[in-house]
């Protein structure tokens, strides 16, 4: 291992104990180094603007920090248990290429809002892709029900068959989940569009720092005020990102669930396409969902994070190397949730539905609820509507005449199968692609 950056020659820390400290640090901040080097470039960039450093200093600073990062990219350098943390190789390797100047990197700056940017960077890239797939799920969810609008299917209560509904509404329902969770990801990723950097330990420092230059050149939207603030919200604002994160995941569960329950036998409305089914290793007949289940799973793995997340904020104002443990939860749920979310529009556009299957579990009584608000539209009270109706779904004979068809079209309040308002989820959620693509 490298000489730590706080080794200033006394005793060394025992081995097994800073084994302990380092954890899986080193592993979890291959995900953050890139943001730490852009983090380190716009640090040298301010400090150059105030004098502290000559440009030709940052300009050395800014072409090594830029040589990182490339060798980072093609694996000429690997972040491994050499160093105490990515950091700490940041300032190592500089010093390796440009000897004194090198070392001029963490002049007014401290790990405590090196790591708080970077991870800041790196929680709204996430956020950024969050948004970014649950509008691509939102979006094929949408185009499902519009050519599914008339193919009707019982709604359910209860798991028991109810209404005469669509596959339509179905797919309508979890595209508007989708768009909210859209939208909770953005304002997710708006609370934390604020720069950490120039805040140190957490006290500040007896420099000028150019704090909003430093931010803007990050692309942030502010500055954070408050150095004590920009402490104190480390693991907060990751809770707040896995908890976005989370909402978009119970919407993929739910979708999960109805297409794991419709695939069964014993509905069989809906096939999955082979390309995201798996087989079974002794039942040769088999084709398994494993792919929908483990999208089913995945609101656990944030539930995880979340409890993990909350955990460690039980502390007093400041700094405190607990912290560190925010780390490992963000970036696990967000990978593993992301990477589920991205399968979503595919799988979703190439499934198979039975038609006629779904036409046939709309058995006549469901038609009950539309002929007692029938009878109570000509003027019958509607709790005895209720009743004759009740009597007539009863009666072999008495519903058999409905269809289905007839039904769906006469739902035409905002919503309903007859009158889906794909046109205003349509419009919402261009609205929201176009305030994403302006960033
Ligand atoms: N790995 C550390 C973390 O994530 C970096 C900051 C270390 N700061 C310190 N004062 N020991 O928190």
């Amino acid at each position: 291992m490298t000489k730590p950056l706080w080794d200033k020659g006394g005793g060394a820390l025992d081995a097994a104990a800073q084994r302990f400290c380092a954890g899986d640090d080193v592993t979890l901040d291959r995900a953050l180094f890139l943001y730490d080097v852009r983090a380190s470039k716009a640090h040298v960039a301010g400090l150059a603007r105030i004098g502290v450093i000559s440009s030709e200093e940052a300009t050395a600073l800014r072409g090594g920090l830029d040589e990182v990062a490339t060798e980072f990219l093609t694996g000429a350098f690997v972040l491994d248990e050499r160093f105490e943390d990515g950091h700490s190789a940041i300032e190592h390797l500089l010093g390796e290429r440009l000897g004194d100047i090198g070392r001029k990197v963490h002049t007014g700056r401290s790990r405590n809002d090196q790591v708080l940017v970077a991870a800041r960077l790196h929680l709204k890239d996430a956020l950024v892709d969050l948004e970014a797939r649950c509008l691509a799920a939102a979006g094929s969810c949408l185009a499902r029900a519009a050519a599914t609008a008339e193919v009707a299917m019982p709604g359910y209560t209860h798991l028991q068959r109810a209404v005469p509904s669509s596959l339509g509404a179905l797919f309508a329902g979890h595209a508007e989940a989708l768009l909210d969770d859209a939208e909770t990801a953005a304002a997710a990723r708006a609370r934390i569009d604020a720069s950490p950097l120039g805040t140190a330990a957490g006290y500040g420092v007896n420099l000028p720092l150019d704090r909003d230059g430093v931010a803007r050149e990050l692309g942030f939207d502010r500055a954070q005020v408050s150095p004590i603030y920009a402490q104190n919200s480390r693991g907060k604002l990751e809770l707040l990102a896995v908890q976005a994160l989370h909402q978009a995941l119970l919407s993929v569960r739910r979708l999960a669930w109805d297409l794991s329950l419709f695939t069964t036998a014993e509905f069989g409305f809906i096939l999955l396409p082979d390309a995201y089914t798996t087989g079974s290793s002794i039942m040769p007949q088999k084709r398994n969902p494993d792919v929908v289940e483990l999208l089913r799973a995945l609101p656990a793995a944030a539930e995880g994070a979340m409890a993990e997340l909350s955990g460690l904020l039980s502390l007093p104002s400041g700094y405190h190397r607990d912290l560190q443990a925010s780390k490992a939860p963000a970036i696990r749920a967000f990978a593993r949730g992301l990477e589920g979310l991205a399968l979503v529009p595919d799988l979703v556009a190439r499934l198979y539905f039975d038609e006629a299957r779904m036409l046939a579990a709309i058995t006549p009584d469901l038609h009950a609820t539309d002929r007692a608000i029938e009878l109570a539209g000509e003027g019958v009270p509607f709790r005895d509507a209720y009743r004759r109706a009740a009597a007539e779904a009863a009666d072999p004979e008495g519903l058999a005449g409905r269809s289905a068809a007839a039904s769906l079209r006469a739902r035409v309040s905002l919503g309903g199968a007859g009158n889906l308002g794909l046109e205003r989820l349509e419009a919402r959620a261009a609205a929201l692609r176009a305030a994403a693509a302006r960033g």
